[in-house]
């Protein structure tokens, strides 16, 4: 296993014309109001492909680039987790080959850039019923997590075969499994949020969706009741840093209420804190 690190990403530096819009935008951001945990919906791959005449598995592969980008970004700014929704029960309804095609840039990703995780501190979580795809990426999953679960910097989630649905019935199996072993407890919001996929993270304060369209498509369900939701037009695999730190920029303009009248420091929120 490699040490993980604990400084900033080890990329090379970046020199395009973009740094300089990038670093305005980065300036403008205040650091004490940062969300804790970004969920993005990866969309428009295929649309993206099709403007190109090119075939809808180039467009999965153009979206990891972007998916680098926007991991960097956030380990650079110190976000706690980032959740990436990367392939859902439903879409095992796609053609085969595009089914097969996505699972092997999971291996190809897992492969090339676990060292890259590890250096950077990243430590990886996956949601989902992960557990049952192929025996390989079971195995490279395995892999990956285990050698960053020492990493103690942003926690990257990768959702795979996931289904927001799915997991509140597995979260509802598992209740029960342990309720007939006499380990029940009182069923309320925290029991079910212990259950989940994301146990014992914070939900989500912002939600990021791409491709303009205005879909939850089954992410998160639990999660999200109370997150931000932030849409842009931009298709997945154009998405970069410029347009993370916009939403994080306009996600420092809203105003959360969580039900209540507005700002109140005092207030309690309950099973709330620090977002
Ligand atoms: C949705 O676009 C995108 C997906 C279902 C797959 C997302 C996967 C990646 C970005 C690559 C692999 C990810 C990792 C974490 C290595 P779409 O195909 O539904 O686009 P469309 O709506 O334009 O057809």
């Amino acid at each position: 296993m490699v040490d993980c690190g604990s400084s900033g990403m080890t990329h090379p530096p970046r020199h395009d014309e973009s740094d300089s819009s990038e670093q305005l935008l980065v300036r403008r951001l205040d650091r004490s109001k940062l969300p804790r945990h970004v969920a993005v919906i990866m969309d428009g791959n295929g649309r993206w492909a099709q403007q190109r005449d090119l075939s809808r598995i180039e467009g999965h592969r153009a979206g990891v680039t972007a998916v680098k980008e926007t991991l960097e970004a956030a380990g650079e700014l110190g976000l706690e987790i980032l959740t990436l929704y990367a392939f859902s029960v439903e879409n095992w309804k796609r053609p085969r080959h595009e089914v097969w095609t996505l699972m092997n840039l999971l291996k190809e990703y897992l492969r090339k850039e676990l060292r890259t995780l590890v250096e950077n501190d990243i430590r990886l979580g996956i949601l989902g019923r992960w557990r049952e795809l192929d025996p390989t990426i079971v195995r490279l999953l395995e892999k990956a997590l285990s050698a960053t679960a020492q990493c103690g910097g942003l926690k990257l989630n990768i959702a795979l075969n996931y289904s927001g649905r799915c997991e509140i019935v597995d979260a509802c199996r598992r209740i029960v499994a342990d309720w007939a072993q006499g380990k029940g407890t009182d069923i309320d919001e925290e029991t079910i949020g212990h259950y989940l996929y994301t146990a014992g993270e914070p939900d989500p304060d912002l939600l990021i969706r791409t491709s303009g369209e205005m879909r939850l498509s089954n992410f998160l369900l639990w999660q999200i009741s109370y997150t931000e939701i932030w849409v842009t037009d931009t298709l997945w695999p154009d998405f970069r840093r410029a347009h993370f730190l916009q939403a994080l920029l306009d996600f420092q303009q809203r105003r959360r209420r969580y039900g209540g009248v507005g700002a109140c420091p005092s207030a309690v929120v309950p099973g709330r804190s620090g977002s």
